[in-house]
């Protein structure tokens, strides 16, 4: 089941997925708990195993209004089981219904299959986020 969820209880899966086990504390974003920030969590019998946070926030040389998609991860044993598909697919219909125009996200070169598949183009060269790696800015428009 896929729910709306505070900034607080993304921070383990982003630690134990995204930041290697640094403390949760050190696992937050700017904006995390912006007005128009909302965070979604896919429960599996009450566990959280799939996390994403989305921040309004345009990219520029884009027409409409857009939002990034930050800090996507599933727990490591239930990867690859078509639950972050489903999560993102959650988050694209809620933004239309918000009347927004697209989403984008620097998206780890590991990751870029993934979004591919959902229907994001890749719109920049690989760039290096210091610490964590290769990335590569993707775009998906969404009306
Ligand atoms: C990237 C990530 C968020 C994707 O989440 P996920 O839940 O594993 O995503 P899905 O299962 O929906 O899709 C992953 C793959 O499984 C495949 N898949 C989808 N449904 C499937 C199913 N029912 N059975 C088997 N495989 C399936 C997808 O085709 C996809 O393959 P691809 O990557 O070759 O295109 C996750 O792998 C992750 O947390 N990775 C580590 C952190 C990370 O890199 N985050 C992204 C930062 S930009």
């Amino acid at each position: 089941m896929i729910r709306f969820i505070g900034t607080d209880e993304t921070l383990a899966l982003r630690s134990e997925i995204l930041r290697e086990g640094i403390p949760a504390d050190y696992c937050r974003f700017e904006g995390d708990d912006d007005k128009y920030t909302f965070h979604l969590g896919y429960y599996h019998q009450d566990e959280l195993i799939c996390i994403g946070s989305f921040h309004k926030q345009p990219k520029e040389g884009y027409p409409g209004e857009g939002y990034q998609l930050r800090g996507m991860a599933t727990r490591l044993d239930y990867q690859g089981m078509g639950i972050g598909n489903q999560l993102l697919n959650f988050s694209i219909v809620y933004l239309r219904g918000q009347k927004i125009n697209y989403i984008w996200c620097n998206a780890r070169i590991n990751a870029l299959r993934f979004y591919l598949g959902l229907g994001f183009e890749i719109i920049s060269d690989q760039f290096e986020i210091a610490g964590v790696g290769p990335h590569r800015e993707m775009y998906l428009k969404i009306q």
